[in-house]
């Protein structure tokens, strides 16, 4: 099924994941024959840069890669792209904006159906929400005799919200203007194949759903390493923090994969009532079970790397962490007893994102290796990769060649690159075809959003009481604070190794 014609409208549309993401996306899902002929894009920020604006979106997507003979194929995309100046804050611009629309439905054939994109910074979201409501373009028009009905969609990109009770009030904008059917607020973890793929993996599977609970697991461990720095975003980052940025969304999407039960369909409905119960089963997270880390400067492979305070427009005596590491609690009939430890952090040693699911030793050890010793055996693992090598592991235990019992660790591997070939996909592309299609699935709830919140702010409430005296407490290029190792020392355990 193709959505119905319709106009993408971005709000925010000069920054920078317009170019690098949301246009590449939307113009690999042209070329995949996904969307109607009857499509346009259109870019709204407060810069006039009506000229330059589609040539620029072009350069962007064949940066992107993937875009075979460039011009014949682009050309006719980048003519269905234009740009729109105005304030986000000026009423009357909104209503030009309408007019403006309104020729595009005439000039494109998409009959008034809109996906509104919110890609702005996040203090504007209330204002283009409730100027949209003022002027009668957050709601359908009134369908005709013999037409179809129309829709009116909005994505709202993250961070939703500061703490919970920013995320409420927000909810509580959108809710005013929007019905929650016509609310899609957007991850781009969940439009990862890699991510996807973790309910498949439990659940289109008969062999590893049997053994995924406290019977067989002994923890799990989520890992959201990045190699990259803030990448000149001082002011966003020192509001945010990498609890804020990552954790409370990427993360927390991810371990509700893992962690949920099997829903009764793959509605969204069902899909979101089922993350959400795991999110409230997690139990408030003790200050002891937190780590907040610091990147400061280092060298490595002969390149001088900044630290956190050194970065442009950073204050040099910032309290804002790059690091986290948590231990968590789920607290139902498939999880109590089994910790999740979870780690994300900038300026790591590599960029992974990973999960591990470590198994309990088997019963009994049997076999002895040379020293008479049977402590040797490894525990299984299931690696599950998110990115990069895109992938799944499971680690076992066989018998080296020889007269003794010895026992070596090896591993059976899927790579997706080996089996599907590569892939341009950047996450975005399923996402944006959902909301076209109305499909809210791979979206997140207001009452999730509200969930993930709930867990996350008295750990920030706490951490701001609670100043750091040993910032920076990591160098660039490693893994983290001593504490983050500290965390699963005391539970006689060790992050795996990466
Ligand atoms: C974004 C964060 O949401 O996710 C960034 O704002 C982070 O700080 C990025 O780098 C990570 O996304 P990905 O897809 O590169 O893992």
């Amino acid at each position: 099924r193709k959505p119905d014609p319709c106009v993408v409208v971005i709000f925010g549309a000069s920054g920078d994941l317009t170019k690098r993401k949301l246009l590449p996306a939307l113009y690999h899902l042209e070329q995949g024959g996904l969307l109607p002929s009857e499509i346009a894009v259109v870019g709204v920020a407060r810069r006039s840069l009506e000229s330059s604006f589609a040539p620029d979106m072009q350069d962007g997507i064949i940066a992107g890669g993937g875009v075979d003979q460039a011009e014949a194929k682009l050309a006719p995309f980048v003519s269905k792209v234009s740009y729109f100046a105005m304030n986000f804050d000026d009423a009357g611009g909104y209503e030009r904006l309408k007019d403006y629309l309104a020729e595009i439905d005439e000039k494109f054939g998409t009959k008034g159906n809109r996906l509104f994109y919110l890609a702005t910074a996040p203090e504007y979201f209330s204002d283009i929400i409730k100027y949209l409501g003022e002027n009668g373009m957050a709601k359908p028009e009134p369908c005709k005799p013999g037409q179809r009905a129309t829709w009116v969609r909005t994505i709202v990109e993250k961070p939703f919200g500061h703490d919970l009770e920013s995320a409420r009030a927000l909810n509580d904008e959108v809710n005013k203007v929007f019905s929650e059917d016509q609310v899609f607020r957007i991850d781009h973890y969940l439009g990862k194949e890699t991510v996807q793929n973790i309910l498949v993996f439990r659940f289109a599977n008969s062999i590893f759903e049997n053994v995924w609970n406290r019977n067989y697991i002994d923890h799990i461990e989520i890992t959201a390493a990045e190699a990259i720095g803030i990448e000149g975003r001082g002011p966003f980052y020192e509001q945010a923090g990498l609890l804020r940025d990552v954790i409370q969304n990427h993360v927390m999407e991810v371990l509700s994969f893992i962690a949920m039960e099997p829903p009764v369909s793959f509605e969204a409905s069902a899909v979101r009532a089922e993350k959400v119960k795991v999110w409230r089963a997690i139990q408030p997270i003790a200050p002891e079970n937190t780590v907040r880390g610091q990147y400061g400067p280092a060298n490595i492979n002969g390149k001088d790397i900044l630290g956190y305070r050194q970065e442009d427009r950073v204050n040099p005596e910032s309290q804002t962490e790059t690091y986290a590491a948590l231990k968590l609690e789920i607290e139902n009939w498939r999880w109590a007893g089994v910790p999740f430890y979870i780690r994300a952090g900038k300026r790591m040693t590599k960029r992974i994102t990973e999960v591990t699911i470590m198994f309990k030793q088997p019963p009994l050890r049997l076999f002895k290796n040379k020293e008479g010793k049977s402590d040797h055996i490894e525990p299984n693992f299931i690696s599950m990769r998110i990115q990069p090598d895109d992938g799944i592991t499971l680690r076992f235990g066989a018998k080296v060649p020889g007269p003794s019992m010895d026992i070596a660790a090896v591993d059976m591997d899927f790579s997706y690159a080996d089996a599907f070939g590569p892939s341009s996909n950047n996450g975005y592309e399923r996402l944006l075809l959902d909301a076209m299609l109305g499909d809210a699935t791979l979206f997140a709830h207001r009452d999730g959003v509200e969930a993930t919140w709930s867990l996350i702010t008295p750990i920030l409430e706490n951490w701001a009481k609670n100043p750091m005296k040993d910032f920076p407490n990591y160098a660039a290029g490693t893994w983290g604070p001593d504490a983050s190792d500290a965390l699963l020392r005391k539970d006689g355990r060790k992050w795996r190794k990466l």
